[in-house]
């Protein structure tokens, strides 16, 4: 097990460079098998979400090679068979499997796929696109099976703009006969990233980043090679962490374009930004006052920054509203918080944020991957020392964390406990 101590209040100055998005690179690496040549990605981030992902396609009989950020995919010899729950559950990312081996062979067999525990997270409308297709289901226990004489285009209406469902459906009707059309479409930056990829092995996706996506089926997908875009999560996190405790901090290969829900709030609060066309540079202002938040599909204020940002909200002046429209359970960072000086109180699916607090070192756990982000950013502001236990699901989603924000200035160790 990994823990990280970390000595607040230290002042991030220099630059951090963004990596590859998270949600993106964990569907283009399950994507990848749709090709029958190789496939070769770059900026992947190195993070144990990747790791786990490879190993299910060296499971299945792929080639992986990795060399820093750069990854070429052979899924020539591929043999299409179960997938072990143990491997599956290790993230989410796993049923992005089911639409590409669905997709190729026309049979997958899986298990509920795992991830961080933000709330129920059924896979319904995954199933039911498939069904569209032509697709039988077959739940066993945790165990699905999914299978098709043929996979023939469908027009899908999703009552969720969901993006694992809206993903999983692109990649199992790209090689269907006839045309797939998705109705509420998630329109996510990754979303336009996949479907760039697919388009470069040969697919045709039209309308990826709006909510209506048309997948025409073609008859075989061939290799090419793709770059992941800039992790704009990542880039708030970090934009949030100047917010706290930057001096001219420069966050690099960003894309500021797909982050304008965390801009507008944080000019709102009195944040001083400068934003280029690929850099944010930014410095902790004073006197922030307090704002409301509701989390929304893309282009609305993303759920995944909805905890760091909570951090911040913690150092506005009066009381911040924050609303949690996607996941049930995304306030677990909230008592962790609160131990260490905050005063955020929950109903429901809002809490209220009383700023300004004083925040000081406490020992912390991470519950989840943005929940220790949160954590990660009250204790470079907080007084003392703080100690973060279970920070295994930060480095799932967080490439060179540590480094990035060493680098920067900030006082950060990781360290290996029994
Ligand atoms: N939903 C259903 N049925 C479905 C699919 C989704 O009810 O079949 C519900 C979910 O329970 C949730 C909402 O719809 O309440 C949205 O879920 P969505 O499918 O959009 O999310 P996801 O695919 O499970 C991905 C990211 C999450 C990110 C969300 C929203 C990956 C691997 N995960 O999850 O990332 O929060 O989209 O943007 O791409 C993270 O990075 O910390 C993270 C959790």
């Amino acid at each position: 097990m990994k823990r990280i101590r970390v000595l607040g209040e230290q002042k991030l100055s220099g630059t951090i460079t963004i990596s590859g998005s998270k949600n993106s690179a964990v569907a283009l690496v399950p994507a990848s098998l749709l090709s029958e040549e190789i496939v070769e990605i770059d900026n992947v981030p190195n993070i144990s979400d990747i790791d786990a992902l490879s190993e299910i396609l060296e499971y299945l009989g792929a080639k992986v090679e990795r060399n820093g950020t750069n990854m070429k995919i052979d899924s020539t010899s591929v043999k299409n068979k179960e997938i072990p729950e143990e491997i599956s559950k290790k993230l989410r990312a796993s049923y992005y499997f089911m639409g590409a081996l669905l997709g190729k062979y026309k049979k997958v067999e899986m298990y509920f796929p795992g991830g961080c525990s933000i709330g129920e997270r059924p896979i319904n409308l995954h199933l039911k696109g498939f069904e569209a297709l032509g697709a039988t289901v077959k739940e066993e226990g945790n165990k699905y099976i999914v299978e098709a004489e043929e996979l023939k285009g469908a027009n899908i209406y999703l009552d969720i703009a969901s993006v694992g469902a809206t993903i999983n459906l692109m990649l199992a009707s790209v090689l269907a006969t006839g045309t797939t059309v998705i109705r509420n479409a998630a329109k996510e930056p990754h979303i336009v990233n996949v479907a760039t990829f697919l388009n470069q092995m040969g697919a045709s996706i039209t309308g990826a980043g709006t909510s209506e996506i048309r997948i025409r089926g073609v008859e075989k997908l061939s290799g090419c090679f793709h770059e992941v875009v800039p992790d704009y999560i990542e880039t708030g996190t970090y934009i949030i962490a100047g917010a706290l405790c930057g001096e001219n901090l420069k966050i690099a290969n960003a894309i500021p374009d797909h982050l304008e829900a965390l801009l507008s709030k944080l000019r709102e609060i009195g944040v001083p930004l400068e934003v280029g066309k690929d850099f944010i540079i930014l410095s902790k202002g004073n006197n922030y006052k307090a704002t409301s938040i509701k989390t929304a599909v893309y282009p609305g204020f993303p759920t995944d920054l909805q905890q760091p940002f909570m951090t911040l909200l913690t150092q506005c002046e009066g009381t911040s509203k924050v609303e949690e429209n996607i996941f049930e359970n995304r306030f677990m960072h909230v008592p962790y918080l609160n131990e260490m000086g905050a005063s955020i109180t929950t109903s429901g699916k809002t809490a209220f944020v009383n700023g300004k607090t004083k925040l000081f070192g406490r020992r912390v756990e991470a519950t989840d991957l943005r929940a220790g982000a949160a954590l990660i950013l009250a204790a470079l502001c907080a007084n003392g020392e703080t100690t973060i236990t279970k920070i295994e699901h930060v480095l799932r989603g967080y490439e060179g964390i540590i480094e990035k924000l060493q680098n920067v200035g900030a006082k950060i160790e990781l360290e290996e406990i029994e």
